[in-house]
């Protein structure tokens, strides 16, 4: 009886001693876990305080001519974040080429500039959609001009449905402005940027391609592209003294993002095209990858944490009610115009 006692309670302190170390080792992999986690929530707070507030204290203004160079090529520049974009660079002194595809419209924003802000612009009037031949015409448009900020910020979006149901014709087209455009400008601009060894690539991506975005597939993918292709260039060129900067935006109140009937509200998650381009004009050399906007960066961090499948399966129901509205806003105004009061 005494032997059976004796190894029950060696089997009890046999048992707690292997739970103590079990414990112990628990609790230092939670305190690891804890420290990573503070470690790089201190590090994602710094990286925020550089690149969204520190720039924007009002120490100095930048002289972006000196840091890049005398002109900007913005493309797409006539409507939404790239024509707040141009005239924020030209707020800056800096001379604007405006690329984009209806002349009146060039012309008007043009003018605007010129009479605003004291620089000078040139216009070229180009249709990203229509692919390889346009390039040739736009090399030649840019020849002797000191380009030391290329913007590559065209892009078009449709409305959200189901990749079968788009035409191959519009698929190219989504192409050659979302990636083809971008790839092909800096085709065009880069080498003499590596020759003077000094410029900046803005390439415009989005925050939700971070994750895959059904219904709205080719755009969102194209977007990734656009992230990647940065990224990549970035460092192929690093030591050549370009810089390139990924910038992806959450939701900024412009026509591409007007899905509702009524004024295009703003707010602090959707800023209007200009208060958005002030900050990510800030951001411009201090990030090779950025929202742009500080509220954005901290949408990010949120996205990143969604699994995919969760993110996917409420992207799909958010892009659904997306496409009826704007089917409703479309069918509202084809019957404003066929009764006219
Ligand atoms: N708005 C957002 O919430 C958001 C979010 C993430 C990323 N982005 C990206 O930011 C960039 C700008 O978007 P946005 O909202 O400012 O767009 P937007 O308001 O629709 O303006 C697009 C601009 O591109 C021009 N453009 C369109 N198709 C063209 C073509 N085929 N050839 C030449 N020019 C063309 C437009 O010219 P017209 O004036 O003639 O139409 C306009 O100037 C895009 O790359 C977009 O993907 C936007």
């Amino acid at each position: 009886m005494a032997a059976a006692v004796d190894s029950v309670n060696f089997l009890v302190a046999e048992i707690s001693k292997s739970v103590e170390t079990y414990q112990e080792a628990l609790t230092i992999l939670g305190a690891y876990f804890v420290c990573q986690k503070a470690v790089k929530t201190l590090v994602h707070f710094c990286e925020v305080t550089r690149v969204h507030f520190l720039p924007r204290l009002p120490l100095r203004k930048r002289d972006l001519v000196a840091e890049f160079g005398k002109w900007a090529v913005v493309t797409g520049s006539t409507d939404g974040i790239g024509k707040a974009y141009a005239q924020e660079l030209a707020s800056h002194g800096v001379n604007i080429i405006l690329i984009s595809r209806s002349q009146d419209k060039l012309r008007r924003v043009a003018k605007d500039i010129e009479t605003n802000f004291k620089v000078l612009t040139k216009i070229i009037q180009a249709d990203f959609s229509q692919g390889s031949d346009i390039y040739p015409d736009i090399e030649r448009q840019l020849q002797g001009l000191q380009v030391g900020i290329l913007v590559n910020n065209v892009g078009a979006m449709d409305i959200p449905q189901y990749f079968l149901n788009m035409k191959s014709d519009r698929l190219w087209q989504l192409i050659n402005i979302n990636i083809g455009a971008a790839t092909l400008m800096t085709k065009i601009i880069l080498p003499q940027m590596v020759d003077r060894k000094r410029g900046v690539v803005v390439n415009i991506s989005a925050a939700a391609s971070i994750h895959p975005n059904p219904q709205l597939a080719v755009y969102h993918a194209c977007k990734s592209y656009m992230d990647f292709f940065t990224r990549a260039l970035q460092y192929e060129y690093k030591s050549k003294g370009v810089i390139f900067q990924s910038l992806m935006p959450s939701y900024v109140a412009t026509k591409m993002t007007d899905f509702k009937d009524g004024p295009h509200q703003s707010s602090l998650m959707i800023p209007s095209a200009c208060l958005y381009a002030r900050h990510a004009v800030s951001t411009l050399g201090r990030s090779t990858q950025t929202t742009g906007y500080w509220p954005h960066t901290l949408l990010m961090w949120f996205m990143y944490q969604i699994p995919e499948n969760l993110w996917m399966w409420s992207v799909s129901i958010i892009n659904s009610a997306l496409r009826r509205q704007v089917m409703n806003k479309r069918r509202r105004r084809a019957s404003r115009v066929q009764t006219p009061s």
